[in-house]
């Protein structure tokens, strides 16, 4: 992706009109036993528990190049497919959607919850990585926001059985959050977002661009209430922090925000030993900043990315980007040593918990 930046402040008081009412959360403590005894095993840097073999680890896999049409690419998509297929068997629809474009073969990947919805949050990152420099393995771009949203589909699972595995009553009480809910879940994994040359309209977002032109086609577009967009997330650098880009979509920025304070107050209040939830985080440190308003008072996008096609089509976009980006970007450096895996973990709870609210928000009882 690409950004252009020449920040002005005329738009600030509009943007400062339009925040919105606030939701009142609650983490849900049912779901700490779950990542408490998964989450460190799916997104860590470490194999030595189960030498030779990757076992369940959901980012290892994305430790080599992914260039459209190469090997490398075939064997992650592969890796993604049997998680969603096999793994999460039932819970998820897959499509893959190969296309050719420029003497190049793309495939998008298009995981879809089944409960029965008829409106969408979409979930999205990009798998392919970049051509130059050559080796670049794309750790935070995206290869951690790849893992995270692997994370999310098997946590959505495992909520979805559960509830099913629940008996009636309850249910009818606290009302089903999968299952039940009228909003629906897709994962998206785009392909060839990278220029393959030159970062221009019709060398970039080769997948996204794709997408959006058939689900305009096929009468999806109108069904996507949330495009959540990661990218450039994992990096171990203190800064920069992740600011609100759009206002059509900070309020759900604000409920982002408001479940992270949540998540590192959990961490600093409760004794450690008392949270499994708390004890996945590393460390206390904020990602959103909601009192960043420079962009919302753009008032238009300042980074090129996969989301812009479905920006023009007028779908809400929360793009979950740090800017500036990481000193790593588009470099060699971008490598699992500088990538850290209790970011990516921090990136896959805050997400988790976002999908629960938002389906819940949407239960039909
Ligand atoms: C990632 O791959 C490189 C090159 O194959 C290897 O040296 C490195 O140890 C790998 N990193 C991890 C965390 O496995
Ligand atoms: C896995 O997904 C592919 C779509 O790429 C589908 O054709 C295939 O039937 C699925 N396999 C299983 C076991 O569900
Ligand atoms: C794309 O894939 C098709 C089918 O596998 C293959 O015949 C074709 O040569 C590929 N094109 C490129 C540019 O690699
Ligand atoms: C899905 O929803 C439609 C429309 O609300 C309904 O007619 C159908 O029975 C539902 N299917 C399942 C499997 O719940
Ligand atoms: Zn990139």
């Amino acid at each position: 992706m690409r950004y252009s930046l020449s920040l002005h402040v005329v738009g600030l008081v509009c943007a400062l009109a339009l925040l919105g009412a606030q939701r009142a959360i609650g983490w849900e403590l049912s779901y700490e036993a779950y990542h408490a005894a998964h989450l460190n095993e799916a997104i860590s840097l470490d194999d030595d528990d189960n030498p030779g073999s990757i076992g369940n680890n959901l980012l290892l896999p994305f430790n080599r190049t992914r260039v459209p049409g190469s090997e490398g690419s075939r064997a992650v998509r592969e890796f993604i497919v049997e998680h969603f297929n096999s793994t999460l068997a039932g819970e998820w629809a897959v499509e893959t959607q190969p296309f050719e474009e420029n003497g190049y073969n793309f495939t998008n990947l298009v995981m879809t919850l089944q409960n029965n919805a008829s409106e969408y949050v979409v979930l999205a990152a990009h798998y392919d990585t970049k051509i130059e420099p050559a080796g670049m393995v794309g750790a935070i771009d995206s290869a951690a926001s790849c893992a995270a949203l692997m994370y999310v589909a098997q946590f959505v699972a495992h909520v979805a059985r559960h509830e099913r595995a629940t008996e009636q009553a309850r249910l009818e009480t606290e009302g089903p959050v999968v299952t039940g809910s009228a909003l629906g879940v897709k994962i998206v994994f785009f392909d060839g977002e990278e220029a393959l040359e030159e970062w221009g309209p019709e060398d970039s977002i080769y997948g996204a661009r794709r997408l959006a032109a058939q689900w305009l086609a096929d009468g999806t577009m109108p069904s996507v209430r949330l495009l959540l967009l990661m990218d450039l997330l994992g990096s171990g650098e203190a800064e920069p922090m992740v600011p609100s880009y759009h206002a059509d979509s900070h309020q759900e920025y604000q409920l982002l925000n408001r479940i992270e304070d949540d998540l590192l107050f959990r961490r600093s209040a409760s004794a450690s030993e008392s949270s499994p939830l708390a004890a996945q985080v590393a460390r206390q440190r904020k990602r959103l900043d909601p009192t960043d308003y420079r962009y919302l008072a753009l008032g238009r996008a300042v980074v090129d990315d996969d989301h812009t096609p479905f920006l023009a089509a007028g779908v809400p976009v929360l793009h979950a980007i740090p800017l500036p980006f990481p000193s790593t970007w588009h470099t060699v450096r971008d490598d699992f040593r500088h990538l850290d895996a209790a970011e990516a973990r921090h990136w896959a709870l805050l997400v988790c918990e976002f999908v629960v609210q938002s389906l819940r928000a949407r239960a039909q009882r």
